[in-house]
């Protein structure tokens, strides 16, 4: 499976929704996660996001965005449209420490 990490945090894009041909993005109020369970593996939403959020699960530390993706995917509501990226997405996108700063 794909996972979105740290970077989409205060940014959501959204280019990544466009492209995917199972529509298993979800979107929380400043994240969007793919719902692992449903993803297919076709790599095609990785290059499409500009914050380059988007890793496969066999890269290093993945597996805590694994579980992040797991669990709020379940939760949140399912997009399908890009939608405006958050006004602030351009300053936040390389900001480290966002889960912490940001999901606690
Ligand atoms: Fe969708 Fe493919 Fe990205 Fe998985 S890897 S989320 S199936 S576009
Ligand atoms: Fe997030 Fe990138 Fe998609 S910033 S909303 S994963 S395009």
């Amino acid at each position: 499976t794909y996972v979105v990490t740290e970077a989409c945090i205060m940014c959501k894009y959204t280019d990544c929704v466009e492209v995917c041909p199972v529509d298993c993005f979800y979107e929380g109020e400043n994240m969007l996660v793919i719902h692992p369970d449903e993803c297919i593996d076709c790599g095609v939403c990785e290059p499409e996001c500009p914050a380059e959020a988007i890793i496969p699960d066999t890269e290093p530390g993945a597996d805590k965005w694994v579980e992040m993706n797991t669990k709020y995917a379940n939760a949140w509501p399912n997009i399908t449209e890009k939608i405006d990226a958050l006004p602030e997405a351009d300053a936040k996108a390389e900001e480290e420490g966002k889960l912490e700063k940001y999901f606690s």
